[in-house]
């Protein structure tokens, strides 16, 4: 019989990450915003995503309107379904940024230990945690899709904030309050923030590109 040394020689094949990134000339990172339904999480997600690419950078934006659709669409809001939802949104989260992606994520994930999980399954060198930290009164004054007052009325179990706990990050690399920053500024201090960790010290494309 004939020897193989590795039982799956293929992986022999399969580019790294960092051959990856020297293609794209940048270093895959995960942004992962957590806060309360409606306090600006993917707004400020979506404004970073538009800088990032005008400067670019590729990035992929997960969220509750892609990811709950589709991937996670067989879950819920108990417990047993957000940390399922959280363990897969993560696991995708590694797949981008291994790939050199900067991939924000923007997702209540209430629980610390929720966070802990997705900064585990990611990896903590390229996890970068930011509290949208607008305030539970503000969010309901806001109610942007009636949530709120549905869950007030005891029409939705389990809301965050309402009938579910939310734990706030008491480490976070930013936190962000949207009722004292403007939108501009909360994208101005993120990309402070996240440039450094996205910009490869070596990289071919950018000395060929420049040559
Ligand atoms: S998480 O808790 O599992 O991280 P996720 O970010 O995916 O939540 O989805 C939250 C969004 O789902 C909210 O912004 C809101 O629009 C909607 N939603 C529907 N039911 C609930 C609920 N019971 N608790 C929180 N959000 C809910």
């Amino acid at each position: 019989m004939k020897e193989t040394t590795h039982i799956y020689p293929i992986f022999d094949r399969m580019e790294s990450r960092s051959e990856k990134e020297q293609c794209l000339g940048q270093h895959g990172i995960t942004v992962w915003f957590t806060g309360l339904s409606g306090s600006g999480k993917s707004t400020i997600a979506i404004a970073l995503e538009r800088e990032l690419s005008a400067r670019g950078i590729l990035c992929r934006l997960l969220d509750g309107d892609n990811i709950r659709s589709g991937i996670n669409a067989n879950l819920g809001f108990s417990p047993d379904d957000r940390r399922e939802n959280i363990r897969r949104i993560a696991e995708v989260c590694k797949l981008f940024t291994e790939t050199g992606i900067v991939t924000l994520a923007a997702f209540v994930s209430p629980q610390r230990e929720l966070r802990e999980l997705a900064r585990r399954i990611v990896g903590a060198d390229d996890f970068v945690e930011v509290y949208v930290s607008t305030s539970l009164s503000e969010c309901e004054r806001r109610d942007v899709k009636g949530l709120y007052a549905k869950a007030r009325r005891g029409e939705i179990a389990d809301f965050t904030g309402i009938s579910a706990p939310f734990e706030a990050p008491e480490h976070a690399d930013l936190t962000l309050d949207t009722t004292q920053l403007p939108v501009a500024e909360s994208v101005k201090r993120l990309l402070e923030a996240i440039e450094p960790k996205i910009i490869l010290p070596t990289c071919k494309k950018n000395e060929t590109a420049y040559e």
